[in-house]
């Protein structure tokens, strides 16, 4: 279920909060959000983003060119770091030093390299379960995710001889049978071929509409975009640029960025 055509928003200024109203009529507040970021490195400030929201079961993609500060944003939002300024929150309490382990527990993260350990297919997928103490259910959870990405017949194979895209699937598996409450996804794609690409895109986005999967994904390829969110921020020197659906961003606000600032087009934004 992709909520992105059925809400609205609205800012609650007493709570801090912003308010989903979904038109069927629940409203909820956003999963994840962080104000007044600021992410310092070397001296050089890399990240400034005053607030950034991230509401139930939307895929919001993270886009901009190399060095824009999309890896670094996915970083505090998934609680991987803290910001040099400013605070995170998840589920509406802010994410300190204290509760931090607990929060991260709720997500899962997917980088560009699918970081396997050695070990079977099966084993590299129960991993996170172990790790997390889910012990119930574990073999039934892990046979459904092996099943969705279509890797059942891999399970005994070891992980250092998949194939690229074998090894990916491999890797949102093991996120996805955690079920976790926001998925991240760093340019999960950009190292796979073509073909294998548009394969696994079509399959994930089916599996994102079906579990509902809060996710945020950055990319710097806009058909993965295209493909995938529901809204899309631009991001370009460490500051949001844009907000809007796939469709408005790239009709209405690529071709009025500046070249420099211009997320990789290579997937045909414009027809
Ligand atoms: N530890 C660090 N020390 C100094 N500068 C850093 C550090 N980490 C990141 N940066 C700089 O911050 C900027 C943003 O980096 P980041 O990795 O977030 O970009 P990105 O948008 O993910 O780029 P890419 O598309 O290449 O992955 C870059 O200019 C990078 O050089
Ligand atoms: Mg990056």
């Amino acid at each position: 279920m992709l909520l992105n055509k059925t809400w609205r928003r609205r800012d609650n200024l007493e709570s801090g909060a912003e308010i989903i109203e979904h038109k069927q009529g629940f409203s909820s507040g956003p999963v994840i959000r962080a104000k007044d970021l600021v992410v310092i490195k070397q001296g050089k400030t890399i990240l400034k983003v005053e607030d950034i929201s991230v509401f139930p079961g939307e895929v919001l993609a993270i886009v901009g060119p190399n060095g824009a500060g999309k890896s670094t944003l996915l970083t505090i939002l998934a609680c991987l770091e803290f910001p040099t300024k400013g605070a995170v929150f998840f589920r509406g309490h802010q994410v300190t030093r204290k509760n931090v382990l607990s929060v991260r527990r709720e997500m899962a993260v997917v980088f560009q390299e699918p970081l396997l350990l050695d070990g079977t297919v099966r084993e590299n997928v129960r991993l996170g379960l172990s790790l997390r103490g889910l012990k119930d259910d574990a073999e039934r959870r892990v046979d459904t995710w092996l099943e969705r990405f279509g890797i059942t017949h891999l399970s005994g194979q070891m992980a250092h001889t998949l194939s690229g895209g074998e090894a990916q699937r491999t890797a949102l598996a093991r996120a996805l049978v955690l079920e976790p409450k926001v998925l991240f996804l760093d340019e999960p794609f950009a190292s796979l071929d073509l073909m294998t690409k548009h394969g696994l895109l079509k399959e994930f986005r089916g599996i994102l509409e079906d579990s509902g999967t809060t996710t945020v994904l950055v990319s710097h390829d806009f058909s993965e975009v295209r493909a995938l969110a529901t809204r899309v921020i631009v991001l370009s020197g460490g500051k949001i640029q844009a907000e809007g659906t796939p469709d408005e961003i790239s009709v209405d606000v690529l071709p009025k960025l500046k070249e420099s600032v211009r997320p990789n087009l290579t997937g045909g934004w414009k027809n």
